[in-house]
This record gives C-alpha cells, sequence and structure tokens, in this order.
C-alpha cells in the first residue's frame, strides 16, 4: 500500500521544470488581466489586502496539498483521488471532487481563451502600428471596437484554442517546457521596465495611494469573495491543476520549497502589474473601475508614448498570449489526462474532444459581448460574467476547500508526513497541517457564508 506508483505520462525532468511549469500556470491572465480590473473594480487596496491574505492563509496550504494528492496519485486528478481514498480506505467519491475540477476547468478555459484570443489580436495591431499615438479616446474605442465585433472574437478565440490544443496534444514535455524556461523570465522583466516607465508617470503617486491606503469601508461579503476568488483563480488551484502537474513532480524534490517558489513568483506578477498599470489610468484619467478592458486600454498608450514602443507593444502582448497559453495548458491537462487514462486513447484524441467542447462554449461567452449580450446565466450578469463568477467565485474555492478537507481529515497524517517528507520540520508541518484542517476551510466558509448574506443572518 505504501509502495510508490510511477505517472503514466512522463515525468518533469527535474523539480525546477516543475516549478516552472506551475510557475507558468500560475501566472497568466489572472495576473496580468483579471487581477488589475478586479483591484479596480473592488475598490484598490482593501481588496489588494484581502487578497494578499487569501493567498497566504489559504492558497499556500492548499498548494501544498494538492501537490501532495498528486505525487502521492500519480494519475489525473479524478484517478488519483479515487485511487488515494481506495488505499487509505475511504469513500471513492472523492473522485468527484476531480470531476468538479473538469467542469471548472471548461468553465474557466472557455472564457479564458476569449482574452487569450484578444491577447493575439492586440499583438497584432501593435504589428500593424495601431497604437503610434493613441489617445485615452481611441485606446478605448480600439477595445470596445473589438469587443463588440462578434466575427473578429471568434476568429481570435479559435486561434488560440488552436494554438492551445496543437500544444497539449504534442505533450507537455517537448516544446512546452523549453519554451516555459526562456518566455517567463522575459515576460517578467518587461513587466518591471513598464514599473519603472510608471514610476516616470504623474500617476504614479496616485497609484501607490490606491493600491497602498485601505478604504476598509469598502469591504463587503461580494468584495471578500471576489479576492478569495482571486486567490484561488491566480494560483490554478481548487479544479486539478495544480494537482496534475504534482503528479509528475519527481519523488525527491521537496512540495513545501516548490510550492513557496511558485506562490511567491504569482504574487509578485500580479502585484508588479497592478504597479505598472495603475499609473497610467491615474496619468491619463482613465477609471480605475473600467472592468475587463483595462489592461487593453491602458498599454496600448504607453506603447504609444515611448521609444521602441510599437516593437514592446508587440513583444509584451506576444508574451501576455504565452502566458495565457501556458496557463490553458494547465487547464487543459487534467481533463485530458484523465480522457488519456481511461479510454487508453490518444492524447491527440483526448486533446481535441476537449478543445472542441471549450470552443463551443467559448463561442458562446464571445457572443455574449455582443450578439447575445442579453442572455444571463446567473443574475444580472452575461454568459461571460456568469461563468467567471461560477467558476472562479464557487467551484475553485469548493474545490480547494474538499481538498482541505480530503488531505488534512480523511488521509492519515503519516501517509501524508512521508509524502512531504517532514522529518527536519516537525513545526513546519504542523503549522501546515492546522493551516489546511482549520484555517483555510474555516476562511473559504467565512467568506461563502458572508458573501450569501447567511453570516448576518446566523448572527442576528
Ligand atoms: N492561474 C491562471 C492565471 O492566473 C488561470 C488558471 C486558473 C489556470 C485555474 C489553471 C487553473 O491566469
Amino acid at each position: 500500500m505504501n509502495e510508490k506508483r510511477s505517472s503514466v505520462h512522463g515525468e518533469w525532468s527535474s523539480g525546477l521544470i516543475f516549478i516552472l511549469a506551475a510557475t507558468g500556470s500560475a501566472v497568466g491572465l489572472g495576473n496580468l488581466w483579471r487581477f488589475p480590473y478586479l483591484v479596480g473594480e473592488n475598490g484598490g487596496s482593501a481588496f489588494v489586502l484581502l487578497y494578499l491574505a487569501c493567498i497566504l492563509l489559504v492558497g499556500m496550504p492548499i498548494m501544498i496539498a494538492e501537490v501532495t494528492l498528486g505525487r502521492k496519485g500519480r494519475r489525473s486528478p479524478i484517478n488519483s483521488l479515487r485511487l488515494i481514498a481506495r488505499d487509505e480506505g475511504v469513500s471513492q467519491q472523492w473522485a468527484l471532487v476531480g470531476w468538479m475540477g473538469v467542469v471548472a476547468g471548461v468553465l474557466i478555459l472557455s472564457f479564458y481563451s476569449v482574452v487569450g484570443g484578444w491577447s493575439l489580436f492586440y499583438g497584432f495591431e501593435a504589428l500593424k502600428g495601431s497604437f503610434v499615438g493613441i489617445s485615452s479616446d481611441e485606446a478605448t474605442g480600439l477595445f470596445e471596437g473589438l469587443v463588440a465585433d462578434g466575427p473578429t472574437v471568434l476568429l481570435w478565440h479559435t486561434l488560440f484554442m488552436v494554438i492551445l490544443f496543437s500544444i497539449v496534444a504534442a505533450g507537455v514535455k517537448k516544446g512546452l517546457q523549453r519554451a516555459v524556461t526562456l518566455l517567463m523570465p522575459l515576460l517578467f522583466f518587461l513587466l518591471l521596465g513598464l514599473v519603472v516607465y510608471g514610476m516616470t508617470t504623474e500617476g504614479f503617486g496616485e497609484a501607490i495611494t490606491f493600491l497602498a491606503t485601505p478604504d476598509l469601508s469598502v469591504i463587503d461579503g461580494g468584495v471578500f469573495l471576489a479576492a478569495l476568488g482571486q486567490a484561488f483563480f491566480t494560483l490554478s488551484l481548487g479544479m486539478g491543476a495544480i494537482m496534475v502537474y504534482g503528479a509528475y513532480l519527481p519523488q525527491q524534490n521537496s512540495i513545501p520549497v516548490s510550492s513557496g517558489w511558485i506562490v511567491g513568483m504569482d504574487t509578485l506578477t500580479a502585484l508588479l502589474a497592478g504597479l505598472a498599470i495603475f499609473p497610467i489610468v491615474f496619468s491619463v484619467g482613465l477609471e480605475p473601475g473600467e472592468g475587463p478592458g483595462l489592461v487593453f486600454v491602458t498599454l496600448p498608450i504607453v506603447f504609444g508614448e515611448i521609444p521602441l514602443g510599437t516593437l514592446l507593444g508587440i513583444v509584451f502582448f506576444i508574451l501576455l498570449s504565452v502566458a495565457a497559453i501556458t496557463s490553458g495548458m494547465s487547464l487543459l491537462e487534467p481533463a485530458v489526462a484523465y480522457l488519456t487514462e481511461s479510454f487508453g486513447g490518444s492524447r491527440v484524441k483526448s486533446a481535441a474532444t476537449m478543445a472542441v467542447l471549450i470552443w463551443l462554449v467559448g463561442a458562446a461567452c464571445g457572443l455574449s459581448l455582443n450578439a447575445w449580450s442579453d442572455i444571463t446565466l446567473w443574475p444580472g450578469k452575461n454568459i461571460f460574467d456568469s461563468l467567471d463568477h461560477v467558476a472562479s467565485n464557487i467551484l475553485l474555492p469548493l474545490g480547494g476547500l474538499f481538498v482541505a478537507f480530503f488531505v488534512g481529515w480523511k488521509i492519515r497524517t503519516n501517509t501524508v508526513a512521508a509524502e512531504l517528507d517532514t522529518h527536519n520540520h516537525h513545526y513546519l508541518f504542523l503549522l501546515w497541517l492546522w493551516a489546511t484542517r482549520v484555517i483555510a476551510p474555516a476562511a473559504v466558509i467565512f467568506i461563502f457564508l458572508n458573501a450569501t448574506g447567511l453570516l448576518a443572518l446566523i448572527s442576528g
């Protein structure tokens, strides 16, 4: 029962490659597109504060728990959970958590691919020189024009899905491992450069105030939930992406150390994105609460002004697309791994099945911003926003809650301790264990109750 399984899908060449791949999964549109606009919509630094608290108290322990499950199970999340539950003598229905993750992955990738398509479109616009001397009104017009144009959105969404499919079908190890190693650091430096540029603009002071002076009065159940959802979204937690990557992690590498790097780099990237974008927002007089167009409206203005702006714009939006692709792969991988395991089928067929399904749902998301804008699924939200809300703010935290409960309470502590190999770090292990058992689940439940208004009801 305690012998080690090996992965049927292959393993990363080293622990470092795992860190890069998982960071590639974590760092994506969530950091550069979603984080800044949520900060803007949810009142600035109070949101940032809650987000950081969620990363530390909920995200970090669950990251370790997910990687541990993955490496122990060595299969797709659905099968890993089933096998581990069987080994531990608990109900195999825990595999349902893996299924829920697959659903969340489909929903997220659907709108993610639409936004990935926007990134590709912007790379192309940069290439055409469209940003040169662009005013803030023109930049707003460019974005609104794109979103209103159904066929164009569908075209770029299709291109994004085709690229993603080709990579995942080929297997993660070739091409991607190498691409990630090379491109992620480049993206990081480019972002750093944009921050330095932001420091020279007149909006920098205002941006710092906005990001670092919390106005706690703006916090309500909705802001809390958005911060929690963003913590899960940005760390790729709660749907099996990190779990399946953990399944390919060589046995000798440390899970807590790797997790620390992933969480650290992801958080740093999000904060840098905020520091790059808000100075521009304030210097050109845009609204921080602009919504999903924020990064696509602000950055072209900068690229239109600075020396070598056209070239840097092309590079930036290509890298943004790459970041989206490395995240998109991990959104696809749990389902593809499962299909490949179950039907003994080829990876190509599994990837094609998922890609077609997701393309269809994604097409509905793309159209929901123009032709189908009247259709609402979640009260008051179009298809795009409904899928984002349900998947990111409900399914991911719920998945994380189950993972924490399973690892913390259902699996024997010895099993977990052996996988984490924590002999020399007894106190750190206990700290993590109780964070997983109590703190993370309590935080998720508190935020859920708070958001539904039940908390107010209970406390009278
Ligand atoms: N973490 C990715 C991002 O920030 C998105 C993602 C969510 C990837 C969930 C995998 C799973 O862009």
